[in-house]
């Protein structure tokens, strides 16, 4: 049964101030709550969508110490270009906030107080890592050592990210320190944790029986974190960056920067509402949608509920949680440390005014299901092949054909014909299907509802032919230029979840009134004599010099993480001096050298080997000019086999270091050798 609800609360993850956003936070959650959160408020619903940038936690602190600044330099920097480059992509919040605020510190506090009086949190004493060198314990990402499952060698003292497995920083093998590279003691310490075993009868019944509908990657890891059973989760750290616990004999430690995150969207409400926030957290009426990607499951799922739950005072728990998968970059993980990723404040500077474009790719390739990838080539052709050849061409052709034909007044429509009736029947499908599309999170699908819209006004304009009509039948033309016109302004009303910025042109060409959910399928939302703007393009193509501008960035990345990841090959098995000596390697003289004729890889060396000339092919070519290397020495194996080379006898080969990055140096001696002379 659909339950009804006044009011929604939609909230976003709160991205992490360490560094800016990129597509993939976009495309698991700001995009699809913005189109959420737009098409409620179309429909004249009471919503509110929440967001703010998360200040706390452990990389925020490495990155300060990195960068040799404040952890609030670090927050304040990204908050900032966070904060801009969202309002820019229309990312509609109602506040966009940050956990830093005295409001955020003063609700947390609060919370935990308030957990803590009640007697919700077990106190327990037990061993930590700590950094005898750096003076202070290792929470977290302070710790780095080996995956006890997969045996990533790289994992982070909270979680492995090779395969995903939440971890304890004790867990990890040979830990080391990430401040100093110390191998850490265990000291006691003393924390507060939320034994989420008491709430699990209550979780599960509210998820597991209660919660049936929800996205099925959301409901199976809830259903698999309480099949395997439970376990109270320290909400504290020993730490000198986040909200301090406020009890006595809490020095040195901060709240758990997932136990005041997601507080975070209370202390933002209550921000944004100072008088009436309650309503939207405490009413049975009143519904929260919490926007996140995978890898915040079971914080918003299981721990934060049973935060909720251990509080009381009618806190409500989330009635969805449509989580996504995550979005690839041109088929690798994104990842902020490899800098492989496409971040918005650069995309919004290279791709000016085209924010309705990454919006309308990243949505048209949401990874709600499953990971998905993000192309250049795929988001090229979308641009060129969809927006611009469906979308903005049927708007282009009803503009011009309207200016063309009537000045740019609306006709007033003659008798319709069943092509009118059919038309519009089936933009009242479109309308239900899109509807029911958008009110359960498929926005990928709705997309495609909006998009055939602008497929139907197409073919509508293809089976007309107004342009031919136009010689002989004007009564006509004034019937279908008026649906034409009908039509875009219905496709204003369908994309303005989606692709904001268009759909405010069209409306504003068109010269429409503010516009609701409830007139898409009208017929007559411009009326006719309305004298409309000027046929403005909607899209305009993109190149493939803008895209190849990109591409060639990636690769350069690519290149730079090679070699950051270079590491010598390990050293050969021992060899002895018998098997060494056998090698007869010898100093010669570059006579000639030329290119190999159709060859592009291959040198042919003529060199003084002190017993007269000998012929060498060696595969330098593309590091080299033949004529640098003509008179230098070089080192060479004398009695190695002797082999043909595009028919040419190659009697030696010649010596190269290979670098990081796959170049090839020649070796030869630093100082003038008789030619001949052996190298031992
Ligand atoms: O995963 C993240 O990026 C977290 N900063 C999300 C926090 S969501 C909420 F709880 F605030
Ligand atoms: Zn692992």
């Amino acid at each position: 049964m659909d339950k009804k609800f006044k009011r929604t609360l939609v909230t976003t993850a709160l991205p992490y101030a360490n560094g800016p956003v990129h597509i993939g936070h976009l495309a698991g959650v700001y995009v699809p709550a913005d189109i959420y959160t737009r098409y409620l408020r179309l429909k004249g619903e009471d919503v509110i969508m929440i967001g703010g940038s998360d200040e706390h936690g452990v990389p925020i602190t490495i990155k300060a110490k990195n960068e040799g600044v404040t952890p609030q330099d670090i927050v304040d920097r990204y908050h900032k270009i966070i904060k801009d480059s969202m309002e820019e992509l229309g990312i509609s919040f109602d506040i966009y906030s940050r956990t830093t605020t005295d409001i955020h510190t003063a609700t947390a506090s609060e919370f935990f107080r308030h957990l803590y009086d009640k007697g919700e949190f077990v106190e327990k004493t037990s061993m930590q890592l700590y950094d005898e060198k750096a003076n202070q314990f290792l929470a977290d990402r302070y710790v780095i050592g080996e995956c006890p499952h997969c045996h990533f060698d790289h994992a982070y003292g909270d979680q492995c990210e090779k395969c995903g497995t939440s971890l304890n920083a004790t867990d990890l093998i040979n830990p080391k320190s990430a401040i100093t590279g110390n191998t850490p003691v265990l000291r006691e310490t003393k924390h507060w944790y939320l034994p989420l075993d008491k709430w699990e009868p209550a979780l599960s019944k509210w998820i597991l029986d209660g919660h049936k509908e929800w996205k099925t990657n959301v409901y199976g890891q809830c259903k698999s974190w309480i099949d395997l059973g439970l376990q109270p989760r320290a909400v504290s750290r020993d730490l000198d960056w986040g909200v301090p616990v406020p009890v006595e004999g809490a020095d040195g430690k901060v709240l758990y920067v997932w136990f005041d995150a997601p507080i975070g969207y209370i202390s933002n409400t209550k921000e944004l509402l100072p008088d009436t926030w309650e309503k939207y957290w405490k009413d049975p009426e009143s519904r929260v949608i919490n926007f996140i990607g995978k890898d915040n499951i079971v914080f918003h799922c299981i721990v934060f509920p049973a935060m909720l739950m251990a509080y009381g005072d009618n806190y409500q728990l989330p009635d969805n949680v449509p989580a996504n998968e995550f979005l690839n970059l041109e088929g690798d993980k994104i990842s902020t440390s490899r800098n492989w990723a496409v971040w918005l404040h650069e995309y919004l500077r290279d791709f000016e005014g085209k924010q309705d474009v990454l919006r309308y790719v990243l949505t048209a390739n949401a990874p709600e299901t499953k990971d998905n990838d993000f192309t250049w080539a795929d988001f090229q052709q979308r641009n060129n092949s969809e927006l611009v050849a469906i979308l903005g061409n049927f708007v282009n052709r009803v503009l011009v054909l309207t200016h063309k034909y009537y000045g740019g007044v609306v006709p007033v429509p003659n008798a319709v014909t069943d092509t009118e009736t059919a038309a519009y029947a089936e933009l009242a499908e479109i309308k239900i299907r899109l509807g029911e599309y958008l009110d359960t999170f498929h926005f990928r699908e709705a997309l495609k509802e909006a998009m055939n819209i602008a497929r139907l006004g197409n073919r509508y304009l293809q089976e007309t032919e107004p342009w031919k009509l136009a010689k002989t039948d004007m009564e006509r033309v004034a019937t279908v230029m008026n649906t034409a016109v009908q039509l875009c302004a219905n496709i204003a009303i369908a994309f303005e979840p989606f692709l904001p910025f268009m759909s405010d042109k069209l409306a504003r060409i068109l010269r429409m009134e503010p516009m609701t959910w409830d007139q898409l399928g009208s017929n007559d939302l411009v009326a006719a004599g309305t004298e409309i703007g000027a046929a403005e393009l909607l899209f305009e193509k993109i190149e493939d010099d803008a895209i190849q501008a990109q591409l060639d960035r990636l690769a350069r990345i690519k290149e730079e993480n090679k070699l950051k990841q270079w590491q010598p090959a390990p050293v050969q098995e021992a060899t002895d001096f018998d098997t060494f000596m056998k090698m007869d390697i010898r100093v010669g003289t570059v006579k000639e050298c030329s290119r190999v004729p159709k060859a592009d890889k291959l040198l042919q060396f003529l060199i003084d080997d002190g017993m007269g000339d000998r012929t060498i092919v060696s595969g330098i070519a593309k590091y080299y000019d033949p004529a640098d290397l003509v008179g230098k020495q070089v080192c060479f194996i004398a009695n190695f086999p002797s082999r043909r080379l595009k028919g040419i006898e190659s009697q030696g080969m010649i010596l190269s270091a290979e670098n990081a990055d796959g170049t090839l140096v020649v070796v030869g001696p630093t100082g003038p050798v008789t030619p001949g002379s052996q190298v031992k």
